[in-house]
This record gives C-alpha cells, structure tokens and sequence, in this order.
C-alpha cells in the first residue's frame, strides 16, 4: 500500500525488519504511538513547479523584514553554509562547529537588525512555504485519535507555528521545540530562548524542560514513528525512555545520488522527492 502510493521512489533496505516495526506499531495501537517530526523539507515542501520553497529562516530573508544589504548578508551565509550541512564526505562532527557558526551568526544578524513580531505573519503569508500534500490530514488524523505530535525543529517556533496557523491549524496535540524568539515590549526581537538548536544537535540535550515534562506525560507510548530529511533528525527520539519500536521514515530531496546509500542504511524507509505526507498517512491509518 505505501509503495502504491509513493510511487516508484521508495527504498527499504530490509523489508523484513520494517515489516515487523510495522507490525509492532500496528499491535501497540493507537494508545502506545508518539510521531516525532521535523519540520523544514518533512513536513513543508523541498521545492513547488521546480522551484526551491523556503524554509522557517528563509521566510524571513524577505523585504518586508529585512533591507536589502541584510538580505543579501542572510543569503551568502546560507550559500556558504548549507552546502556544508548536506555535504556526503564530511562527517556529522566536522558538521557541527559550521552549523553552530551559521546559526549563531544569522541570529546575530537578526537581533542587529531590530526584527518586529508583527512582521512574521506578513512575510508567511508572502512566502513560498508551502506544507507537504496531505499534511492537513495527517495533523487530522494524529489528533482524532489523540497521538502527540511533537514538531522538533531547528528553524524558528514563531515563524513555524505561523506557518501552521496559515496553512493548516494549531491542533491540540501538537508540541513544538524550536528556537522560540524573544521580544521586548515594543515586540522587537533581543534574542532566543534557551539553548541554540541546529540540524545536528536535535537529540535529548537540546531538549527544554517544557519538553521533558512533554515526555514524561506520555511516557507509556513506547512506539515512535521518527520523520526527517536530514541525518542529525535520526537523533530526534533520543530523549524518549524506553522505547519499544521506532519507525525511521526519511524524506531525501538533495544530493539524492550521493547521498542515497546512506539514507537507505540510516532509515528504515527512504522516500525521494516525495512532496506528500502519504507513505505517512497509510501507516497512521493503519494503527488508529
Ligand atoms: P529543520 O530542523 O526544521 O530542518 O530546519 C533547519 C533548516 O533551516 C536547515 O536546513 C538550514 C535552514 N536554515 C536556513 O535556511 N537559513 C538560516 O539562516 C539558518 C540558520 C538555517
């Protein structure tokens, strides 16, 4: 059924082992099933009509944020820096210190330039985001039958919760942990709560204490299913206590001839430019 509905690009390394992962989601049931998620190129699309769609920080490199100078700042150090984030041949600790600088530096950049909180609704709204097909439904699903779904992102909270807001709904299950931004009482940007998060640090340590009081009241839901687009989303469950099962579902959109090996050895199920929650959908629909 997920192949029908993928289509051709679908890779399974071992379809023994995801069979039996299925199959163990599917005995839980529905009370025992947590979905942990990335957001940027998982839940939002790579690219629309063969143009790339931007992600929660890119929604703000627009005009009605920033001048030109600022965005031309934003858009070099993304140059710079994302080629080095799916770079094959470098490791995921030579990765790091990049990522660190690149997120630092951008954040910097944007407490420098005195962005408003009113500005965030106008530049979603401007933008080229756009959610995954059926992404609505899967939101649907998950929270009928009351199975939470954390967003574990290291773009921007406010800007992706916009997102949400916009382009689907807020729905009750759903907890996200991102960089949340903080203003002052003029509703300028002074900074970022807690502790920074960027692609390669998603694991329990980057984890508030919001979020372990998250994981502590769903504590008896022992079977994951894991959804990302990169290789440090792998990490995502890190922090979740005694799990039973998790299903790793990767969504490949870059460098997929270099990188596919790869993703088909880390992931359970590797989906190539797929621009729908569908693979998805069948499994939730399956276990609720
Ligand atoms: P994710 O964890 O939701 O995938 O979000 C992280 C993405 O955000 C990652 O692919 C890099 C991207 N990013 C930008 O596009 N611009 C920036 O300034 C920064 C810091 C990150």
């Amino acid at each position: 059924k997920m192949r029908e509905e993928k289509g051709g690009k679908i890779f399974i390394k071992d379809e023994d082992v995801v069979s039996k992962k299925i199959q163990n989601l599917i005995d839980g049931g529905v009370d025992s099933f947590q979905v942990i998620s990335d957001f940027d190129r998982t839940l939002s699309r790579a690219s629309y009509n063969g143009e790339k769609c931007t992600t929660c920080h890119g929604i703000l490199e627009s005009s009605i944020v920033f001048n030109e100078e600022t965005q031309k700042d934003l858009a070099a150090l993304k140059k710079r820096f994302y080629a080095i984030e799916i770079d094959p041949t470098m490791t995921i600790e030579e990765k790091c210190p990049y990522m660190v600088e690149w997120w630092e530096t951008a954040h910097k950049i944007m407490i420098k330039s005195k962005v408003k909180r009113t500005s965030i609704q106008q530049a979603v709204t401007e933008s080229n985001v756009i959610l995954k097909d059926n992404c609505k439904e899967m939101f649907q699903i998950l929270n009928q039958n009351s199975v939470p779904l954390l967003i574990f992102s290291a773009g921007i909270a406010d800007v992706l919760m916009e997102v949400l807001y916009q382009k689907s709904s807020f729905l009750p299950n759903i907890k996200v942990v991102s960089n949340f931004m903080k203003f002052d009482e003029n509703g300028v940007l002074v900074g970022f709560e807690g502790e920074l998060i960027h692609v390669y640090n998603k694991n329990e340590g980057a984890l508030t204490d919001s979020a372990y009081w998250y994981f502590e009241d769903i504590k008896h839901r022992h079977n994951i299913c894991l959804l990302g687009d990169s290789m440090g989303d792998l990490h995502m469950a890190d922090g979740v206590p005694d799990v039973n099962t998790c299903l790793k579902i990767g969504y490949l959109n870059e460098k997929v001839e270099h990188l596919l090996p790869r993703y088909i050895d880390a992931w359970d199920i590797v989906l190539v430019d797929d621009p729908t929650m569908d693979v998805a959908n069948v499994l939730f629909a399956a276990i609720t």
